[in-house]
């Protein structure tokens, strides 16, 4: 397939190709857009052969639900049974990294949302996206653009390294702000529970209602009685081609271990990548070293964190040796992502 790649660098003066793509997406296509989270892979939320080629296009399982992406707060020809909670949450926190899971209706075919009766909306907080979804006219469901189980990619080079003669159209802007995929918050329940946590964090949520809570299951190891409730976060994830490997605890000690470790792989002929942060950069000896950022800058970390995993694959690094993080505010979600590209791998010290 021809895939025709196209970059937004005004919006005003290169609207034409926001037109493309938007043709695209009602004629049934596959096109990959910028949001400020990641960026989509989306089609006509409301075609059944459209939404069946971003599968195809990405090799996702079949019974991971879509996202579906909206331009209006009024979801209503979507949606039944729209609670007061995920009203206040859309008047908050929309245009937003927030995906709200709802009852879904009829219209919705039961391949965007994988056999299930709910439905996650959500309205990004990216005026390509916004524009996109309103010239097109339609509802767009997009997961995230990358191949299934691979890093979500938040620039356009990723996604055409991905891509590229998959889908029909490859539409970049910036590079996503926040880094890390949307909040998931099921309002089907009550009080509502996080499926997965982002860039809108639990403290924001608890502003709505107290009782908010983060499903048990997706902080630790997946088990026969401890299932996460969104089917997407059962899969490895967000891995990269490297072995990673997660030290949690103390950071003077966490830096030995990694210190320790790297040596007895060096020793080996393995390439070892590490993921440090500004303040502990220096600390280390040997081993390519990538910085997140700053610990004081969670936000920051969570933008660099996808972009710094497909980067180590790059340099052909065999393992990633990575810090931890405080688990709190958007920290929970960076701690999440990095467990699922570590499958769990963590040495505690
Ligand atoms: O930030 C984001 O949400 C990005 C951008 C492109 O908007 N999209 C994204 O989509 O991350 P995706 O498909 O990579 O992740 C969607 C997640 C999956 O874990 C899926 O299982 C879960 O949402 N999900 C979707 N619909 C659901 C539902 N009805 N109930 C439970 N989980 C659902
Ligand atoms: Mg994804």
């Amino acid at each position: 397939m021809n895939t025709k790649v196209s970059v937004i660098e005004d919006l005003h003066l290169d609207k034409k190709y926001i037109h493309e793509a938007a043709e695209i997406i009602k004629s049934g296509g596959v096109v990959a857009f910028p949001t400020e989270t990641v960026y989509g892979l989306g089609a006509d939320a409301l075609n059944e052969e459209a939404v069946k080629k971003i599968f195809i296009a990405k090799g996702r399982p079949q019974d991971n639900p879509l996202i579906i992406h909206v331009c209006d707060k009024d979801v209503s020809l979507l949606v039944n049974d729209i609670p007061t909670v995920a009203r206040k949450m859309m008047e908050n926190f929309w245009p937003g990294p927030l995906t709200i899971i709802l009852n879904k209706k009829d219209i919705i075919p039961s391949v965007t949302s994988a056999g299930l009766c709910t439905i996650g909306i959500r309205m990004p907080a990216n005026d390509i996206a916004l524009k996109l979804i309103e010239l097109s006219g339609k509802p767009i469901a997009a997961p995230s653009a990358n191949i299934s189980g691979r890093p979500s990619p938040t620039d356009i080079e990723r996604c055409v390294q991905d891509l590229n003669g998959k889908v029909d159209y490859i539409l970049g802007g910036e590079k996503s702000n926040v880094g890390v995929e949307s909040t998931i918050v099921d309002c089907t329940i009550d009080p509502p529970c996080i499926l997965r946590p982002g860039g809108i964090t639990l403290e924001m949520l608890r502003e709505i209602d107290d009782k908010i809570y983060i499903d048990p299951a997706i902080m630790t190891t997946p088990s026969e009685n401890l299932k996460p409730k969104a089917p997407g976060m059962k899969y490895r994830h967000y891995a990269p081609k490297a072995k990673v490997t997660i030290v949690e605890g103390n950071l003077q000690k966490t830096i030995e271990k990694i210190n320790e470790i790297v040596q007895n792989y060096i020793e080996k002929d393995l390439r070892v990548g590490i993921i440090a942060t500004e303040e502990t950069k220096e600390l280390y000896k040997a081993g390519e070293i990538i910085s997140l950022g700053s610990r004081k800058e969670l936000y920051a970390v969570a933008k660099n964190l996808f972009e710094t995993l497909r980067a180590f694959d790059d340099l052909n690094v065999d393992v990633i040796l990575s810090e931890s993080f405080e688990e709190e505010g958007v920290g929970i979600a960076i701690m999440n992502r990095l467990r699922k590209a570590a499958g769990f791998d963590i040495i505690k010290v």
